[in-house]
């Protein structure tokens, strides 16, 4: 059913809290979880709509999935070669990382299986993982000039290693790649633009695959004896925290602390983007999990000022770009974002529907051609906005809501629940005075 998000401008946040576990791990314990022998333990693990979705892929190649409580799961991995042909389609539903990721999985089995998705999955483009894959030697048919889902992949022979230089720095196509490595007769190696999140290369090679990394060089060497299970308690999500980092620092009096954040250097760039910007950061208690580094953050009110982002940390802030704009907005001076084209090919288009919806709200920003420039400080209004069925977009609409005159209400906003689905939850526990509504259609 419909939602709404209806948000009144706050006095300011105080607390203490958690955020949910973060996206991408937890969709990579569930897989690779699946490929190892034996019973993987996960902790902490994101119930939000996209993760699940990976979970129901996997039940259907044959792996069963134990849910002993809200956030944990026992996944009785069936071993690299143990995955069985499915018998209906697999639907990714919105989840970008299942559907290229899974197709990496799939293009190393000899049986044949379709991934699909919502129409939102079937607008985003797959010919970046189709095309390497086919170098490996992978069968892949893609509708519409070979692009796009469904994909229909197999029945696959025996893939061959490949060097392969990926033209943007994806870590959704590198993973792909370094999945389908697995599976190949010899080594694979991947060459990327930029500092795309390490996930996959942490959690595989704790689980006993061998992945070298030299600079922008990734190596995998093909499985050679079977994965160990995890037993993983995955960090809350950065990219989750990073509405409430936001929302600290824009409101005045704000204090807040997130515990248990992944401060994985690939994931950062919103903590060093926000303090270039002048926001008052803390990192503590920065310790490992998993192969993970995870720490407390903890952060003020602030005087936010301008500044230019280009290059390798709008990589490692790529998620967090339209929240980003809402600090912007708040912060005295020119903002610019550059190198952000890969923005385009999101949920939505991030650059088209951050600036659509935040002018909505009386700021200034413009869209670039690859990215978008805000003149600061605006005071905001509320209003009515919509999220565009991208969950990131309804959230950083939340916040801006947040130190607005008057009341905002963001429209559509079910899809929070893809990524952050105590987002009401959390920002009420910092005194926010925010809520959610069914609306019948
Ligand atoms: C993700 C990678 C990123 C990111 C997405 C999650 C992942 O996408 O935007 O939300 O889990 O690998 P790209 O790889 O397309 O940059």
């Amino acid at each position: 059913m419909a939602q709404e998000l209806h948000v009144q401008p706050a006095q300011k946040l105080v607390g203490d809290v958690l955020v949910d576990g973060d996206k991408s791990i937890s969709h990579r314990a569930v897989m690779f979880a699946s490929l190892a022998s034996g019973a993987s333990h996960i902790k902490g693990f994101l119930r939000g709509t996209d993760c699940v979705a990976t979970t129901h892929v996997m039940q259907k190649l044959g792996v069963k999935i134990d849910w002993p409580y809200e956030n944990e799961l026992v996944v009785h991995g069936v071993g690299a070669h143990g995955l069985h042909a499915p018998t209906e389609v697999l639907d990714c539903d919105n989840s970008g990382t299942t559907i290229r990721l899974m197709a990496g999985i799939l293009a190393g089995q000899s049986f044949t299986s379709i991934l699909t998705g919502t129409d939102q999955i079937r607008r985003r483009p797959m010919g970046r993982v189709i095309q390497p894959l086919r170098q490996m030697g992978a069968v892949i048919s893609a509708h519409q000039g070979n692009n796009l889902a469904p994909l229909q992949i197999g029945p696959n022979p025996k893939l061959h290693g490949i060097s392969y230089q990926m033209d943007v720095a994806s870590a959704q196509v590198k993973s792909c790649l370094l999945l389908a490595g697995l599976f190949a007769d010899g080594d694979t190696t991947i060459s990327e633009p930029g500092p795309a999140r390490d996930h996959t290369e942490r959690m595989l090679n704790a689980m006993g695959a061998r992945i070298v990394t030299r600079g922008q060089t990734i190596c995998v060497s093909p499985l050679t004896s079977s994965l160990k299970p995890l037993e993983i308690t995955v960090p809350g999500d950065i990219s989750s925290a990073a509405f409430l980092l936001v929302a600290a620092a824009i409101v005045p009096g704000s204090d807040v602390m997130i515990r248990h954040v992944g401060v994985n250097p690939t994931r950062t760039g919103i903590i060093d983007a926000l303090r270039a910007m002048g926001a008052h950061i803390r990192v503590t208690n920065l310790h490992e999990i998993g192969g993970e580094p995870v720490a407390d953050i903890h952060v003020l009110g602030s005087e936010l000022h301008g500044a230019t982002f280009a290059g390798d940390v709008v990589v490692r802030m790529i998620d967090e770009l339209p929240v980003l704009a809402v600090a912007a907005s708040h912060a005295k001076g020119l903002t610019t974002i550059r190198n952000a084209g890969e923005l385009k090919v999101k949920e939505t288009n991030r650059i088209d529907t951050t600036v659509r919806e935040l002018r909505k709200m009386g700021a200034t920003i413009s869209a670039t051609d690859d990215g978008f420039v805000v003149d600061g400080p605006g005071k905001l209004h509320g209003g009515t906005v919509d999220s565009h069925g991208d969950h990131r977009l309804a959230m950083a609409m939340a916040i801006a809501g947040l130190h607005a005159q008057g009341n905002t209400t963001v429209t559509h906003s079910e899809v929070v629940k893809d990524s952050f689905p105590s987002f009401v939850r959390v920002l009420s526990a910092l005194g926010a005075a925010i809520s959610s509504k069914e609306v019948r259609p």
